[in-house]
C-alpha cells in the first residue's frame, strides 16, 4: 500500500453540521466556547532556534489565568439589552477604567455575557478597507446593505473589556510571532485579527505578506509582517489538525485521515509565541464519509470508526505533539471554540438559508446545545500537561444569526441561489469581538509582567 500526502485544499469549504440536530423552528445552531486549565507542568527543553528574538516570555509561569476563572460556572439568562449611559461611559474612558477593567477581568468569565446594543459602536475597522479579507468574508463588497449588526458590543455579565487599542496591542506582540492554525473559522478570526491591527497603524505600507499573497484564502500558510514591531500574525491551514492523506487500494486512490499523525505544515511554528488553533466544523458525516474505510491509524484504515471516536484519537494525537513539541514555558497556547452557524430550512448544502437576519437571538430557548466536538476537546485538555487557553466562543457566537455572509458569500453571483453561508462571519463583524477578548487575555497577562 502506498500513501501519498494529500493535496492542500483539496476539499470544499462548505462541508460542515451535518451532525448537528434540527431545533424545534428556527435555528440550527451550535454553540462554542472556551476554557482553560492549567496544570503544573514538568519543564521542557525547546528545540530549534527561533527566527525571532527570544524577548521576555508574554506569560509567564505565574500567568494569573487561574482554572477558576476560566472554569467559572454560566450566570444568569442573557437576554439583549441597551447599553446604559454608565456602561458607555466606563468603555469610553481611558487609562483609569482600563487598571480597573483589568482587575474585573481576572475574576471574570468573559465569554459569559450578553450582546447589548450601542448606537454608538464602530467597527475596529471599515468596510473594504482591508486588503487581508477574503471576498467570502467581505459582505460590503458582496452586497450587503444592512450594517445593524455592526451595532452590538459582547458585555459579560461580571466585567468591561477594555476597548481594543492596535497600538497597544501591537507593542505587547513586539517581536513575536502569533499563529492561528485550524479551519476556515480560525483564517475568519485571523483576518479580523490582521485588520484590526492593520486600522491602527499610520503607514499601512509597512505590513508585508512574506511571499507577497494578495489573495487570503486558498494557500495553506499566509504570514503578515508588520515592520516596525517585528511581529508576524500567520494563519495555517489544518482543518482537522491531524493529516490528510490517500492510501492505494485496488480500486484506486481513497481520500483517509491519519488520525495519529498531525499534519504536516510548510511553517514550522511549534516555537511560535502564540499559537491558536481550533477545529470542529470538518468532523462532520458528509465530511468522513461516515467514519467508514476513512480513519487510518498506521497502515491500518478502519472499516467503519465513530466520528465522535475519531476526533477523541486526533486531539490525543493534537494533544501528545503540543506537550512534547511546545516549550510552554515560552508559548502561550489558545484554542478557538466551536463557533456557531445558522442554518434555517436544511443544511448548508441542502438549502439551509440565514438571509435576511437583521438581529441576534434574544431568546437563550433558541440557542444550541453545547457541541460534542468541545465536550471532547475539554476533556482532552483537561489531561495535558500544556496548559490550554480555552477560547470559549460558543455561546456568544449562538445568539448571532444576524452575522453570516448568507447571500452576501461571493460578488460573482454564483452561488447566490444555491448555496448561503451560514458558518463563517461577515468582517467586520462577530470574529473581531473574539480578538477583543484576546486582546483582553493578553491584557492581563502582561499587566502582571511588565507592561
Ligand atoms: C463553555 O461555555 C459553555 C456555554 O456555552 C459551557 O456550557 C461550558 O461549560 C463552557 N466551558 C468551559 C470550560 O468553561
Ligand atoms: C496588575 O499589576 C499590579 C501591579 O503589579 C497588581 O497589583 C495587580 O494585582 C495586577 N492586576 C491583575 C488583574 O492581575
Amino acid at each position: 500500500m502506498a500513501c501519498f500526502k494529500k493535496p492542500w485544499f483539496a476539499s470544499s469549504e462548505f462541508s460542515r453540521n451535518l451532525q448537528q440536530r434540527p431545533r424545534t423552528h428556527h435555528i440550527l445552531t451550535v454553540p462554542f466556547f472556551l476554557l482553560s486549565l492549567f496544570l503544573l507542568s514538568a519543564s521542557y527543553t525547546s528545540n530549534s532556534p527561533t527566527p525571532y528574538p527570544a524577548a521576555t516570555p508574554l506569560f509567564p509561569p505565574s500567568s494569573p489565568f487561574s482554572n477558576s476563572h476560566m472554569l467559572s460556572k454560566p450566570r444568569s439568562r442573557s437576554t439583549l439589552s441597551s447599553v446604559t449611559a454608565a456602561e458607555r461611559t466606563h468603555a469610553n474612558s481611558t487609562t483609569n477604567s482600563d487598571s480597573q477593567a483589568i482587575r474585573d477581568l481576572a475574576s471574570c468569565d468573559i465569554f459569559d455575557g450578553t450582546w447589548v446594543r450601542d448606537e454608538h459602536a464602530e467597527p475596529l475597522y471599515q468596510h473594504a478597507s482591508c486588503p487581508y479579507l477574503d471576498d467570502a468574508f467581505n459582505c460590503f463588497k458582496n452586497g450587503r446593505s444592512d450594517f445593524d449588526y455592526l451595532k452590538y458590543r459582547w458585555k459579560p455579565h461580571g466585567c468591561h473589556i477594555p476597548r481594543f487599542d492596535g497600538l497597544k496591542m501591537l507593542r505587547m506582540l513586539r517581536g513575536k510571532r502569533v499563529v492561528f492554525v485550524g479551519d476556515s473559522l480560525n483564517r475568519n478570526m485571523w483576518q479580523s485579527l490582521a485588520c484590526s491591527l492593520r486600522a491602527s497603524l499610520k503607514d499601512k505600507t509597512r505590513i508585508y505578506e512574506v511571499s507577497g499573497r494578495r489573495e487570503f484564502r486558498t494557500q495553506g500558510f499566509f504570514s503578515l509582517n508588520f515592520r516596525d514591531y517585528a511581529c508576524s500574525i500567520e494563519f495555517v491551514k489544518s482543518p482537522f489538525l491531524v493529516q490528510e492523506w490517500k492510501v492505494l487500494r485496488n480500486t484506486g486512490q481513497r481520500e483517509t485521515l491519519r488520525l495519529d499523525m498531525i499534519q504536516a505544515s510548510k511553517s514550522q511554528y511549534n516555537n511560535a509565541d502564540i499559537i491558536i488553533f481550533n477545529t470542529g466544523h470538518w468532523w462532520n458525516h458528509y465530511k468522513t464519509r461516515n467514519g467508514i474505510n476513512y480513519f487510518q491509524e498506521g497502515n491500518h484504515v478502519y472499516d467503519r470508526l465513530q466520528v465522535s471516536e475519531a476526533l477523541r484519537k486526533a486531539l490525543k494525537t493534537w494533544a501528545a505533539w503540543v506537550d512534547s513539541r511546545v516549550d510552554r514555558r515560552r508559548t502561550r497556547v489558545f484554542f478557538t471554540g466551536f463557533s456557531a452557524s445558522h442554518y434555517k430550512g436544511g443544511q448548508w448544502n441542502s438549502g439551509g438559508k440565514c438571509d435576511g437576519e437583521k438581529e441576534p437571538i434574544t431568546n437563550e430557548r433558541y440557542l444550541g446545545e453545547y457541541p460534542w466536538t468541545m465536550r471532547i476537546l475539554e476533556s482532552v485538555i483537561s489531561e495535558m500537561k500544556t496548559p490550554v487557553f480555552y477560547l470559549n466562543i460558543t455561546k456568544m457566537t449562538d445568539y448571532r444569526k444576524d452575522g453570516h455572509p448568507s447571500v452576501n458569500n461571493n460578488n460573482k453571483g454564483r452561488l447566490r441561489t444555491t448555496v448561503q453561508d451560514c458558518s463563517h462571519w461577515c468582517l467586520p463583524g462577530i470574529p473581531d469581538s473574539w480578538n477583543e477578548l484576546l486582546y483582553a487575555t493578553l491584557l492581563i497577562a502582561h499587566n502582571n509582567t511588565h507592561f
